[in-house]
């Protein structure tokens, strides 16, 4: 059975130059990873440092394509310009950005800090915006380029102990689907992936520790949590040629999740 990054062409994104924040670890280190070995030269952004280099030493090696860790703040609007221009000063400019950079942690609304919330919409939101503000210049001058921001399918109904989280994954749908249509004219698509609950992430071990999987998986008409490689796997469909004419689309990749009702205890078959 081939693996979900199997069905692309060798060197389908050969040429082609990205930025990914959130790019050091998990759902993103998986997009850095499926873009390099597809071809593609690649900055991984995030604000550990240390982090950001051994795993572009790592991608590196695997996919014998130029990966570099440049650390910034997504909340910092002067880092991440900084950022993005040495991306555009080592590779000569810049095709897609995605925007996976995020913070989340569970807690009740009523116990949430006024601190805590604006945190986590500075980070997944504000970060968002930043970095798309400070890429729009270089994006469109390549005449084919995508933003690609990551959210989640939280806020889609109403979901305990997420509110900060929720309401910054609505705001960053909100700006895929403006800037698709304000930068739709400068050839710059704006797309989404809105994952499921993906297993082995940060994200699903903060979100759903041991414990909770069973009962999660049990809501998933797929039937177990979502694959790394499978959002990588979207990330270069939105990416590739066979997606130009999808643009403001948030794509859901959650197994069926979201649109499935609670059985309320029903079994069938
Ligand atoms: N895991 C899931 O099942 C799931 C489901 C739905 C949506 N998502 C979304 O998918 C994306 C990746 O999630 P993940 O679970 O793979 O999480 P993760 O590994 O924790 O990735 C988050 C990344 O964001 C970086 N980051 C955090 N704050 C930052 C800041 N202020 N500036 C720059 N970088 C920052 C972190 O690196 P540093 O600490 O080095 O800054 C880290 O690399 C997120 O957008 C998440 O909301 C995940």
């Amino acid at each position: 059975m081939p693996g979900p990054l199997d069905v692309f062409r060798d060197n389908a994104l050969a040429g082609h130059v990205a930025l990914i924040t959130g790019g050091g670890t998990g759902i993103c280190r998986g997009i850095a990873a499926a873009y390099a070995r597809l071809g593609a030269d690649v900055c991984i952004v995030s604000r550990k440092q240390d982090v950001l280099d051994i795993a572009a030493k790592e991608l590196s090696a695997q996919t014998g394509r130029t990966v570099i860790g440049i650390a910034a703040d997504v909340r910092d609007p002067e880092a991440i310009t900084r950022a993005i221009a040495a991306t555009v000063e080592r590779f000569g400019k810049l095709d897609t950005l995605v925007n996976g950079a995020a913070g989340n942690f569970l807690a009740p609304a009523a116990a949430l800090s006024p601190n805590g919330f604006k945190t986590v919409i500075d980070i997944d939101l504000n970060g968002t915006f930043n970095a798309s503000r400070a890429a729009f210049e270089h994006l469109s001058k390549t005449g084919d380029s995508l933003i690609l921001n990551i959210s989640a399918t939280l806020h889609y109904h109403g979901t305990p102990l997420q509110v900060h989280a929720s309401a910054a994954k609505a705001g960053v749908d909100a700006v895929t689907k403006n800037l698709a249509v304000e930068w739709g004219r400068f050839k710059i698509r704006v797309c989404g992936i809105a994952p499921g609950p993906i297993a082995e992430t940060e994200g699903m071990k903060r979100l759903a520790p041991g414990e909770l999987t069973d009962k999660m998986t049990a809501g998933i008409p797929a039937a177990r949590f979502g694959t790394i490689d499978e959002i990588a796997a979207a990330a270069v469909y939105l990416r590739s040629p066979a997606a130009a004419y999808v643009t403001g689309h948030v794509l859901v990749v959650d197994g069926g999740h979201c649109v499935a009702t609670p059985a309320l205890g029903m079994s069938f078959s």
